[in-house]
Protein backbone atom coordinates (compact mmCIF):
# COMPACT_ATOMS: atom_id res chain seq x y z
CA UNK A 1 0.00 0.00 0.00
CA UNK A 2 3.09 2.62 0.96
CA UNK A 3 4.53 1.57 -2.36
CA UNK A 4 1.60 2.04 -4.05
CA UNK A 5 1.03 5.49 -2.76
CA UNK A 6 4.71 6.96 -3.00
CA UNK A 7 4.59 6.39 -6.46
CA UNK A 8 1.75 7.80 -6.90
CA UNK A 9 2.89 10.85 -5.28
CA UNK A 10 6.22 10.67 -7.30
CA UNK A 11 4.54 10.22 -10.64
CA UNK A 12 1.82 13.44 -10.14
CA UNK A 13 5.11 15.42 -8.96
CA UNK A 14 6.39 14.36 -12.44
CA UNK A 15 3.49 15.43 -14.31
CA UNK A 16 4.77 19.16 -13.45
CA UNK A 17 6.45 20.60 -16.65
CA UNK A 18 8.85 22.50 -13.96
CA UNK A 19 9.93 18.57 -13.17
CA UNK A 20 10.79 17.87 -16.54
CA UNK A 21 12.21 21.46 -17.12
CA UNK A 22 14.83 20.96 -14.11
CA UNK A 23 15.90 17.95 -15.09
CA UNK A 24 16.43 17.86 -18.60
CA UNK A 25 18.22 21.73 -17.51
CA UNK A 26 21.58 22.57 -19.10
CA UNK A 27 23.06 23.70 -15.93
CA UNK A 28 20.43 24.25 -13.21
CA UNK A 29 20.15 20.24 -12.67
CA UNK A 30 24.55 20.51 -12.10
CA UNK A 31 23.95 23.50 -10.42
CA UNK A 32 21.77 22.67 -7.79
CA UNK A 33 23.33 19.28 -7.11
CA UNK A 34 26.83 20.84 -7.06
CA UNK A 35 25.22 23.77 -4.23
CA UNK A 36 24.16 20.32 -2.44
CA UNK A 37 27.43 18.80 -2.68
CA UNK A 38 29.25 21.73 -1.60
CA UNK A 39 27.35 22.42 1.40
CA UNK A 40 28.18 19.17 2.52
CA UNK A 41 31.66 21.25 3.98
CA UNK A 42 29.44 23.77 5.77
CA UNK A 43 27.22 21.80 7.33
CA UNK A 44 28.93 18.83 8.29
CA UNK A 45 32.40 19.97 8.61
CA UNK A 46 30.78 22.23 11.66
CA UNK A 47 28.40 19.12 12.77
CA UNK A 48 31.69 16.86 12.52
CA UNK A 49 34.19 19.22 14.55
CA UNK A 50 31.09 19.11 17.28
CA UNK A 51 31.02 15.18 17.21
CA UNK A 52 35.09 14.72 17.52
CA UNK A 53 34.96 17.80 20.62
CA UNK A 54 32.52 15.59 22.33
CA UNK A 55 34.38 11.94 21.79
CA UNK A 56 37.75 14.17 23.23
CA UNK A 57 39.19 13.66 19.63
CA UNK A 58 39.94 17.45 18.89
CA UNK A 59 39.36 21.42 20.59
CA UNK A 60 40.31 19.65 23.82
CA UNK A 61 41.33 22.65 25.31
CA UNK A 62 38.08 24.74 24.24
CA UNK A 63 34.83 24.17 26.29
CA UNK A 64 32.72 22.01 24.63
CA UNK A 65 29.44 24.06 24.75
CA UNK A 66 32.29 27.01 23.12
CA UNK A 67 32.60 24.97 20.40
CA UNK A 68 28.62 23.99 20.04
CA UNK A 69 27.59 27.04 20.36
CA UNK A 70 30.18 29.11 17.46
CA UNK A 71 29.22 26.43 15.06
CA UNK A 72 25.56 26.07 15.45
CA UNK A 73 24.54 28.83 13.40
CA UNK A 74 26.76 28.37 10.30
CA UNK A 75 25.74 24.45 10.95
CA UNK A 76 22.31 25.58 10.36
CA UNK A 77 22.63 27.27 7.31
CA UNK A 78 24.61 24.46 6.13
CA UNK A 79 21.82 22.45 6.60
CA UNK A 80 18.93 24.24 5.61
CA UNK A 81 20.85 24.95 2.14
CA UNK A 82 20.98 21.17 1.52
CA UNK A 83 17.38 20.38 2.87
CA UNK A 84 16.00 23.28 0.11
CA UNK A 85 18.68 21.55 -3.14
CA UNK A 86 17.58 18.26 -1.87
CA UNK A 87 14.16 18.62 -2.30
CA UNK A 88 14.76 20.61 -5.54
CA UNK A 89 16.69 17.08 -6.71
CA UNK A 90 14.32 15.14 -5.64
CA UNK A 91 11.52 17.29 -7.28
CA UNK A 92 13.53 17.13 -10.61
CA UNK A 93 13.78 12.99 -10.64
CA UNK A 94 10.72 12.08 -8.49
CA UNK A 95 9.98 8.71 -9.51
CA UNK A 96 13.78 7.21 -10.08
CA UNK A 97 14.15 8.88 -6.64
CA UNK A 98 11.29 7.40 -5.01
CA UNK A 99 11.86 3.85 -6.56
CA UNK A 100 15.78 4.06 -5.44
CA UNK A 101 16.96 2.12 -2.32
CA UNK A 102 19.39 4.08 -1.83
CA UNK A 103 17.47 7.19 -1.49
CA UNK A 104 14.98 5.20 0.28
CA UNK A 105 17.88 3.97 2.79
CA UNK A 106 18.73 7.87 3.31
CA UNK A 107 15.72 9.12 4.38
CA UNK A 108 15.72 6.45 6.96
CA UNK A 109 18.85 7.02 7.77
CA UNK A 110 18.45 11.14 8.17
CA UNK A 111 15.15 10.22 10.73
CA UNK A 112 17.52 8.36 12.73
CA UNK A 113 20.11 11.02 12.43
CA UNK A 114 17.27 14.07 13.03
CA UNK A 115 16.39 12.32 15.94
CA UNK A 116 19.70 11.82 17.34
CA UNK A 117 20.46 15.22 16.62
CA UNK A 118 17.40 16.50 18.69
CA UNK A 119 18.03 13.86 21.72
CA UNK A 120 21.95 15.21 21.83
CA UNK A 121 21.12 18.77 21.11
CA UNK A 122 19.11 19.61 24.27
CA UNK A 123 21.73 17.69 26.43
CA UNK A 124 24.57 19.22 25.04
CA UNK A 125 22.62 22.91 25.33
CA UNK A 126 22.41 21.80 29.38
CA UNK A 127 26.34 21.14 28.97
CA UNK A 128 27.39 24.91 29.42
CA UNK A 129 28.59 25.90 32.82
CA UNK A 130 28.79 22.25 33.73
CA UNK A 131 31.62 20.77 35.69
CA UNK A 132 32.45 18.51 32.73
CA UNK A 133 32.23 21.17 30.05
CA UNK A 134 35.84 21.68 29.97
CA UNK A 135 36.50 17.79 29.66
CA UNK A 136 38.74 16.86 27.25
CA UNK A 137 36.28 13.90 26.58
CA UNK A 138 32.39 14.11 27.89
CA UNK A 139 29.87 12.30 29.55
CA UNK A 140 29.26 8.68 27.98
CA UNK A 141 25.49 9.27 26.52
CA UNK A 142 27.01 12.55 25.14
CA UNK A 143 29.62 10.54 23.46
CA UNK A 144 26.88 7.72 22.33
CA UNK A 145 25.20 10.39 20.70
CA UNK A 146 27.64 12.00 18.63
CA UNK A 147 29.46 8.45 17.79
CA UNK A 148 25.98 7.63 16.65
CA UNK A 149 26.21 11.21 14.22
CA UNK A 150 29.20 10.29 12.84
CA UNK A 151 27.81 6.88 12.17
CA UNK A 152 24.29 8.22 10.32
CA UNK A 153 25.49 11.42 8.96
CA UNK A 154 28.36 9.59 7.09
CA UNK A 155 26.32 6.49 5.91
CA UNK A 156 23.65 9.47 4.66
CA UNK A 157 26.77 10.54 2.49
CA UNK A 158 27.73 7.29 0.90
CA UNK A 159 23.68 6.68 0.07
CA UNK A 160 23.52 10.10 -1.49
CA UNK A 161 26.03 9.22 -3.64
CA UNK A 162 25.06 6.18 -4.94
CA UNK A 163 21.81 7.30 -5.69
CA UNK A 164 23.11 7.95 -9.26
CA UNK A 165 24.29 4.31 -9.52
CA UNK A 166 21.48 2.45 -11.30
CA UNK A 167 22.60 -1.15 -9.77
CA UNK A 168 19.29 -2.14 -8.22
CA UNK A 169 16.73 -0.03 -10.47
CA UNK A 170 13.56 -1.23 -11.06
CA UNK A 171 14.47 -2.23 -14.63
CA UNK A 172 17.05 -4.64 -13.11
CA UNK A 173 16.13 -8.29 -12.51
CA UNK A 174 15.96 -8.13 -8.80
CA UNK A 175 14.75 -10.57 -6.35
CA UNK A 176 11.02 -9.97 -5.55
CA UNK A 177 12.14 -8.65 -1.95
CA UNK A 178 14.52 -5.59 -3.46
CA UNK A 179 11.73 -4.88 -6.23
CA UNK A 180 9.71 -4.86 -2.92
CA UNK A 181 12.53 -2.76 -0.87
CA UNK A 182 12.45 -0.18 -3.64
CA UNK A 183 8.98 0.20 -4.46
CA UNK A 184 9.08 -1.35 -7.77
CA UNK A 185 5.11 -1.92 -7.86
CA UNK A 186 4.69 -2.59 -11.51
CA UNK A 187 7.60 -4.86 -11.76
CA UNK A 188 6.02 -6.78 -8.64
CA UNK A 189 2.34 -6.95 -10.48
CA UNK A 190 3.87 -8.37 -13.38
CA UNK A 191 6.13 -11.02 -11.61
CA UNK A 192 2.63 -11.75 -9.54
CA UNK A 193 0.79 -12.08 -12.53
CA UNK A 194 3.61 -14.81 -13.80
CA UNK A 195 2.53 -16.22 -10.18
CA UNK A 196 6.49 -15.81 -9.55
C1 LIG B 1 20.64 17.37 4.97
C2 LIG B 1 21.27 16.28 4.78
C3 LIG B 1 21.70 15.72 3.44
C4 LIG B 1 22.94 15.24 3.11
C5 LIG B 1 24.16 15.20 4.01
C6 LIG B 1 22.88 14.79 1.72
C7 LIG B 1 23.97 14.26 1.04
C8 LIG B 1 23.94 13.93 -0.31
C9 LIG B 1 25.11 13.52 -1.09
C10 LIG B 1 26.53 13.39 -0.57
C11 LIG B 1 24.68 13.27 -2.36
C12 LIG B 1 25.54 12.80 -3.55
C13 LIG B 1 25.76 13.93 -4.47
C14 LIG B 1 26.67 13.47 -5.61
O1 LIG B 1 27.79 13.14 -5.37
O2 LIG B 1 26.23 13.45 -6.73
C15 LIG B 1 23.26 13.51 -2.39
C16 LIG B 1 22.48 13.32 -3.50
C17 LIG B 1 21.12 13.44 -3.49
N1 LIG B 1 20.35 13.94 -2.45
FE1 LIG B 1 20.99 14.50 -0.63
N2 LIG B 1 21.62 14.98 1.23
C18 LIG B 1 20.85 15.54 2.25
C19 LIG B 1 19.53 15.86 2.21
C20 LIG B 1 18.70 15.54 1.14
C21 LIG B 1 17.26 15.70 1.16
C22 LIG B 1 16.44 16.26 2.33
C23 LIG B 1 16.80 15.22 -0.05
C24 LIG B 1 15.38 15.15 -0.60
C25 LIG B 1 14.32 15.04 0.09
C26 LIG B 1 17.98 14.80 -0.83
C27 LIG B 1 17.93 14.30 -2.11
C28 LIG B 1 19.02 13.90 -2.85
C29 LIG B 1 18.95 13.36 -4.22
C30 LIG B 1 17.67 13.14 -5.04
C31 LIG B 1 20.26 13.08 -4.61
C32 LIG B 1 20.72 12.43 -5.94
C33 LIG B 1 21.18 13.44 -6.91
C34 LIG B 1 21.76 12.73 -8.15
O3 LIG B 1 22.49 11.78 -8.04
O4 LIG B 1 21.44 13.18 -9.25
N3 LIG B 1 19.11 15.00 -0.07
N4 LIG B 1 22.84 13.91 -1.14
Amino acid sequence: MLNEWLLAFARWLDGFSWSTQLHESFYMYAWIESTHVLTLMVFLGMLFIIDLRMLGFAFTGVPASTIAERLDLPMKIGMTIMVLTGFVLFFAIPVRSTQSIWFRMKVILMIGAIVNALIFRRKMLAAKGSAWDRDAKMPGDLRVGAGLSLGLWSAIVITGRTIAYDWYDCFQKLPYFMYWAAGCVDEMAALDRQGG
